[in-house]
């Protein structure tokens, strides 16, 4: 089965490609790049999911009826920060930032917060939109911590500062297939995984 995936992020491509491959699970990810690309897509909808639909709904005006579009929508969501960034993960200090900057913007936010109320968590929605207007959701979360500093070269975003709940290495710091197993997305992919397997055997 093929999925188009509706997304330039080449990190996040190749995550989900490889739980699919460890999966053995008959998916190739394609990218949008194979299609000449997608329309661009204000992420204004105030939720994962809101923005999920509006990212798959774009790719899917550029593939055949029957395609399928996958879109992904993440972000880290803060307790001492009441949620944020949340929704706006891939834009915390501003329009034009980037993964550098949000971080460093976060490391700075969290500064002299306390250990107990350092608690944090990602979400992963992940948004099929197929035939006939047909869309499922599936959602993934993986709880942890914020550490003080940065650590770890692996990974991108906030991955150096997140430690997962039951870990003492940050996701950077973590093997891929480490955090392959932990994460968000690899939370959301094993619910998709297992309807794409229930759609097999139809
Ligand atoms: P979007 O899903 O493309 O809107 O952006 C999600 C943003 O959340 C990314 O730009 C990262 O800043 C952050 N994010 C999502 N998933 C991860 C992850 O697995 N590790 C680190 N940062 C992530």
């Amino acid at each position: 089965m093929k999925l188009y995936f509706a997304s330039g992020n080449a990190h996040k491509a190749a995550e989900l490609q490889g739980l699919a491959t460890v999966e053995r699970l008959a998916v190739e990810i394609v990218s949008v790049r194979a299609v000449g690309g997608m329309p661009p897509v204000v992420e204004d909808a105030g939720t994962f999911v809101g923005n999920a639909r509006k990212k798959a709904r774009a790719l899917k005006t550029k593939l055949p009826a029957e395609a399928w579009a996958l879109a992904d929508d993440s972000g880290l969501c803060v307790d001492a920060l009441d949620g944020a960034p949340g929704v706006e993960s891939a834009y915390y200090a501003g329009a034009q930032s980037d993964g550098a900057a949000n971080l460093r913007k976060l490391v700075e936010t969290m500064r002299g917060v306390p250990e107990a109320k350092r608690g944090a968590h990602f979400v992963c929605v992940l948004l099929l939109a197929g035939p006939v207007g047909k869309e499922l959701v599936f959602e993934g979360r993986c709880d942890g911590r914020l550490l003080d500093e940065p650590r770890g070269g692996a990974g991108f975003g906030y991955d150096p500062l997140f430690v997962p709940a039951g870990n003492e290495r940050s996701f950077a710091e973590l093997a891929d297939e480490v955090k392959a197993k932990l994460s968000h997305r690899a939370r959301a992919w094993a619910q998709l995984a297992a309807w794409v397997r229930t759609r097999g055997e139809q």
